[in-house]
């Protein structure tokens, strides 16, 4: 059958858009240095975390189940946190939430991931947050990109593949390639990966949740 005319087909909506927010931190040039001496100090005293990457098969060093203060303990941290605030507000009104007079958007977490050459992190997401996000420090050439799933892709029963090629809103998976210095946040049921680190140096970067309370 030939293709309706485009003058003929009936207007596409779309519905239940799935938003990732990205923003380049550019107007801070010491920022990205003095986070990097932050990243690297916390690995340097952080033996209760060291020994978790160890025990949880993660390769390389995260900050995720033992420092909770970063932003307390290193100035560069807190620049940071201050920093997503700002970009969480703002992606919130993008967003359209009504977030009320009771409640707030609250960082309330925020950790260290230095991942090894031949490192990755497999499919997750963030419960019990609202909006989640990864700050990039350093990104050698060849490092993993950040993978989005289509949050519906369990409910696909029989659907068919995409198209080699097709424009991003209708791929099923997503790959991002930040530059240090990129900001990325969505909402935290947005399932995610990173991919195999194939760069010869680490890949730095640091990860937060909002929730709202
Ligand atoms: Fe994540």
């Amino acid at each position: 059958m030939a293709d309706v005319s485009p003058l003929l087909a009936p207007p596409v909506e779309f519905l239940f858009a799935t938003r990732l927010y990205r923003a380049e931190i550019a107007d801070e040039p010491d920022l990205n240095a003095a986070l990097l001496a932050a990243c690297l100090d916390a690995e340097a005293v952080d033996a209760e975390g060291r020994a978790w990457s160890e025990r949880n098969g993660y390769t390389g060093y995260t900050s995720f189940e033992s420092i909770d203060d970063l932003a307390r303990r290193y100035a560069a941290v807190g620049r940071l946190s201050e920093i997503a605030g700002t970009h969480a507000q703002r992606f919130a009104r993008m967003l359209d939430w009504d977030l009320g007079t009771k409640r707030r958007l609250a960082m309330s977490s925020l950790w260290i991931n230095i991942l090894n050459p031949g490192g990755f992190h497999g499919s997750h997401l963030h419960p019990l947050s609202v909006l989640s996000g990864t700050y990039y420090v350093s990104v050698p050439p060849g490092a993993s990109t950040i993978s989005f799933e289509d949050p519906r892709l369990p409910l696909m029963m029989g659907a068919p593949p995409r198209r080699e090629g097709c424009a991003r809103e209708s791929r099923s998976h997503v790959g991002v390639v930040p530059r240090p210095g990129s900001l990325l946040m969505w909402e935290s049921w947005l399932r995610h990966e990173v991919t195999l680190n194939r760069a010869e140096e680490r890949r730095v970067s640091i990860s937060f949740n909002f929730s709202w309370r």
